[in-house]
């Protein structure tokens, strides 16, 4: 048996990946626009159908279950509070902890109000005032949850908003990118006073991809470095030490904390030196060995053993995985998958690594944001005509697995060939 005592199996999901009719953030307003290829519609009707989810994931034997609050779904205008919204989390939570399912509550998940992104979203220091009143809200109005995530992956957020202009507002600039890194860390921090002070663990999520240089030339061993700097430790560093040193301009914010890291990974990327001083001399670019996962990703296991040494050694703080995950057809494959990144991690335990918990990216199929209803990512298939769910071999798999806290010989005789 590979042994996982003290150790939470779990799920993730997102509110506007699964809700279905998130009518009042960003992203339901570029879809409407036609400024996006898919639109989220009906999503997973979850919103409908969570009693039944959460039945489901008690019978399987998941222990924890990290979602997302909608932002906009609580602030529909800026000053409209719902409390229906409210009353609907509320009794989310309560079913999960009455089934024994751990609640981890993620505050922002990429989406902010419409009204929010009006007024300049997180690019501006004065408008973390609209976050705070939310981060209070949640704090006085919800109870029953011990474990928070502020912010998941910043700095994905802020380069496909910001930089790269694949997701809304659709920008390309460094100077919006660096200005909403500023204040990422200021609203991670504003939230880590406001519910810290109710004695809860609050953490930020970040993702971590593994990246190697293309060749073993020194420029691309450099730009291999820059790119580590920049995706996955520049804003980590800033939170830490106060000091935002974005490639445009570096900035002073308060010193923050955060109780935990809730570490996010999938896959390898490469980097290569580029002449471009707009991409900042380094170019990176997914990785393409093997069999690829209809994210168009390849499978690297080692890479989460990477980001758990490195981030635990840096800033000695407990992790989560707060994701992983694989987009598959074939379901051997995803316990296959789940499997080979679960020994990495128990490898790092082993070693003394602090990590406390494992949620499956994804609990059930969903909306993929740019990428739509096609990567299936779900331990649960849905059938996006009907809404109807299916629970694959995978999901009763990873329960076992969840149940018995560990990995039986006669699971890794089955599904690991290599
Ligand atoms: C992560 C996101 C999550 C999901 C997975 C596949 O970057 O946090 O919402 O889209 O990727």
């Amino acid at each position: 048996m590979i042994d996982f005592q003290d150790f939470t199996f779990g799920t993730a999901t997102a509110s506007h990946q699964i809700e279905g009719d998130n009518r009042f953030n960003q992203w339901w307003e570029a879809e409407k626009r036609g400024r996006l290829k898919y639109r989220s519609g009906r999503a997973c009707e979850h919103w409908k159908r969570y009693e039944k989810d959460i039945e489901l994931m008690a019978e399987l034997g998941y222990d924890s279950y990290r979602f997302s609050i909608e932002w906009s779904r609580i602030f529909p205008k800026e000053k409209e509070k719902n409390n229906n919204a409210l009353d609907r989390y509320q009794d989310i939570i309560d079913l999960l902890n009455e089934r024994g399912i751990m609640p981890m509550v993620t505050l922002h998940h990429f989406t902010n109000p419409t009204w929010f992104m009006e007024k300049g979203g997180f690019l501006k220091d004065k408008n973390i005032r609209y976050w705070r009143d939310y981060v209070e809200t949640i704090r006085d109005e919800i109870s029953g949850v011990d474990i928070f995530c502020t912010i998941n992956e910043p700095m994905v957020y802020i380069m496909n908003s910001y930089l790269t202009g694949e997701w809304p507002p659709f920008k390309t600039s460094l100077l919006k990118s660096a200005k909403a890194e500023k204040n990422l860390i200021k609203a991670h921090d504003a939230a880590y006073g406001i519910l810290k002070g109710k004695n809860k663990a609050v953490g930020i999520v970040k993702h971590f991809p593994d990246i190697r240089p293309k060749t073993d030339k020194k420029k691309d061993i450099k730009a291999a470095d820059k790119a580590d700097d920049l995706f996955n430790w520049n804003f980590l560093d800033g939170l830490w030490d106060g000091k935002v040193k974005t490639p445009l301009k570096s900035y002073s914010v308060p010193e923050s904390d955060t109780d935990f890291i809730g570490l996010n990974y999938y896959t390898l990327h490469e980097a290569s030196h580029s002449w471009n001083p707009f991409k900042m001399f380094f170019e990176t670019e997914l990785v393409k060995n093997g069999e690829l996962t209809l994210m168009g990703w390849t499978v690297h296991p080692e890479g989460i053993y990477r980001g758990i040494k490195e981030i635990h050694d840096r800033y000695d703080r407990p992790l989560y995985i707060t994701e992983n995950g694989i987009a598959t057809h074939d379901d051997r494959w995803r316990v296959e998958y789940i499997l080979k990144h679960l020994i990495q991690i128990h490898k790092a335990r082993e070693e003394g690594y602090d990590v406390r918990g494992y949620m499956y990216w994804s609990f059930m199929d969903n909306f993929e944001w740019a990428e739509g209803f096609e990567p299936r990512f779900g331990l649960i298939g849905i059938d996006f005509k009907t809404c109807e769910r299916k629970v694959r071999k995978s999901a009763k798999v990873y329960g076992k697995i969840a149940k018995e806290k560990g990995i039986s010989a006669d699971i890794v005789k089955e599904y690991i060939k290599d």
